[in-house]
């Protein structure tokens, strides 16, 4: 019985050791690595094939050939002599091969251009291209003015046109050529806007004149017309509607007559015959011409010769209650 008892013991003893060596051995067994698949990393290429035209015109499109392998995008850079690197296109596929690269307005006399293609880590430069300027042909026009007479004191809108002209200037002058005002102004705004002098003198004429880069357009005669500002509190019979009135600016007396609550017609004081001045008759019923007797309503026609004419008429408009604006 002891002998059975020893046996079971050596056979528990045995049978827990081989349990402990397979553990071991299974668990010092490397594991199976997976592999990776081998990939082949591709080199990425570009060459620079031609350029046209071979000189670089200023203004143009400078036609750039190339060749990549394994690049996805380009950059294209330009410089000149002086300058730093400029991006001239960005993100441009590189599969495409050709690219019209726009080139700056004006190149300095003899300068050399040099280009460069980046992308995908690789890099090709071209250097030493010619470059040329095209001598573009430059005008200026006047087109109109606004209003097509100018009055002092107010705005005169100037409107131009203009070709490869960098900066306008504008300046107008007296019959005198006395400058009146200059102010430089860019093409692209087409017009410009500016306030004229207080006051010109009786039958002033104007010349403006556009110009830049050597070239040049007139708009000669411009006629100038003065503002009177008339408040009718101030005078005795414009205050009431059909009341008529002499006022007097420089060299011609002005009647005025007020037609309405804002309405008023200005009408000159001069005789169409021969300028002498007219007088207003018999209680204000018409006006009389002492030279040779010439008669006229009180709206300017003519009752009486020898005058054939009309009284010369100027605008006169409403600006507020009781003022008004006579142009004349
Ligand atoms: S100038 Fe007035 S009628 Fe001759």
């Amino acid at each position: 019985l002891e002998n059975k008892k020893n046996i079971n013991r050596r056979q528990y003893v045995l049978t827990h050791i081989s349990f402990l060596i397979t553990w071991l051995v299974a668990a010092c067994k490397p594991e199976k690595i997976e592999k990776e698949p081998l990939v082949a990393v591709k080199e990425s290429k570009l060459v620079l094939l031609n350029i046209f035209p071979e000189i670089a015109v200023s203004g143009s499109t400078l036609d750039i050939n190339w060749y990549s392998e394994n690049i996805d995008f380009l950059t294209f850079y330009i410089k000149t002599g002086t300058t730093n690197w400029q991006i001239a296109a960005d993100g441009i596929d590189a599969d495409n091969g050709l690219i019209h690269l726009t080139m700056p307005n004006r190149f300095e006399k003899d300068e050399l251009l040099t280009i460069k293609l980046s992308g995908g880590g690789k890099e090709v430069i071209r250097e030493n291209i010619k470059t040329e300027n095209i001598i573009l042909p430059k005008s200026v026009e006047i087109i109109k003015i606004e209003p097509e007479y100018a009055i002092a004191g107010e705005q005169l809108g100037v409107y131009f046109t203009s070709e490869n002209i960098a900066l306008l200037t504008i300046e107008l002058r007296d019959k005198q050529q006395n400058l009146l005002l200059i102010r430089n102004v860019l093409p692209s705004a087409g017009k410009l806007f500016f306030t004229l002098p207080d006051y010109f003198v009786l039958g002033e004429r104007l010349r403006l004149k556009v110009y830049g880069d050597g070239v040049y357009a007139t708009l000669e005669n411009i006629t100038t017309k003065n503002v009177l500002i008339i408040n009718t509190v101030d005078y005795f019979y414009l205050k009431h509607i059909n009341g008529i009135e002499k006022v007097h600016p420089v060299f011609e007396d002005i009647w005025l007559k007020r037609i309405a609550e804002k309405e008023m017609i200005a009408m000159s004081g001069n005789c169409t015959h021969a300028g002498c001045r007219i007088e207003l008759y018999f209680n204000g019923g018409h006006f009389y011409c002492p030279c040779h007797g010439s008669k006229f309503s009180t709206d300017g026609l003519v009752m009486n010769g020898p005058a054939s004419e009309p009284l010369k008429t100027y605008a006169c408009e409403w600006v507020a209650d009781g003022t008004f604006k006579l142009i004349y």
